[in-house]
């Protein structure tokens, strides 16, 4: 593969969407597709996919700060899991699936919070430059769409939320602006499904995105 956003041979596809739209369920039942059809698969998620990553992720998710110590953190997680877990699954030609990458930072700490968008853009050049000066970059992002007020009604009552996701509705149309700002920069690599689906039908439109691309039959 020769794109910039490429590696060797592995393929990397991320899943995005605001709390509640119900994509994590989703990494694994592809995972399964892919394993079925020969890939060797890396589910891995953000922040975290590390024990030093999923350490950050308890102080990210647990405790108030800044929305710039906010952002470092989830930048320092990044790159302890691209070093770590994501550039060697891709060196091997494996289907690295990580639930959640950038555009979160983008949404949640940019939009979300409103932190500077550049100084984020400045971040991702920064951390997730390959050994070869490339930026890495999904191939494929699936970005899970609800209306965020079906999603906080499908979060309530579920389990104890964290710092995020026991913030108000508005914070997440922020954050779901945020995922559209992100798709109009760099549409083709995005696949939007509607998430306010039967699980099934989420599904079935989960794998006609991969199919489009040839990267399943
Ligand atoms: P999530 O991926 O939804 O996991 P779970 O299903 O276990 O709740 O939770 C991660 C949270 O972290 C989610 O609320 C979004 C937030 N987040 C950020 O704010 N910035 C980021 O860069 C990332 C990766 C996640």
């Amino acid at each position: 593969m020769s794109s910039s956003s490429q590696g060797a041979d592995g393929l990397f596809i991320s899943f995005e969407g605001i709390d509640g739209a119900g994509k994590s369920s989703h990494v694994q039942t592809l995972a399964q597709a892919f394993r079925a059809q020969g890939w060797a698969v890396t589910v891995t998620r953000e922040p975290g996919g590390t024990p030093l990553a999923e350490k950050l992720r308890t102080l990210a998710l647990g405790e108030p700060m800044d929305p710039l110590t906010e952002a470092l953190l989830m930048f320092a997680a990044r790159r302890d899991h691209l070093v770590r877990v994501i550039e060697p699954a891709l060196a091997r030609g494996e289907a690295v699936l990580c639930d959640r990458f950038t555009d979160a930072t983008f949404a949640y700490q940019g939009s979300g919070r409103g932190f500077d968008l550049q100084v984020l853009a400045q971040l991702e050049a920064w951390v997730q430059r390959t050994p070869a000066g490339d930026l890495r970059e999904p191939h494929l992002t699936l970005l899970f769409e609800i209306d965020p007020s079906i999603a906080a009604a499908r979060l309530a009552g579920a389990r104890v939320p964290d710092k995020f996701e026991s913030q108000p509705v508005d914070f997440f149309s922020r954050v779901a602006t945020g995922y559209a700002l992100r798709v109009r920069q760099n549409p083709s690599r995005f696949a939007r499904v509607d998430a306010d689906q039967p699980r099934e039908a989420v599904w079935t439109d989960v794998l006609a995105a991969l199919r489009s691309r040839g990267w399943l039959t």
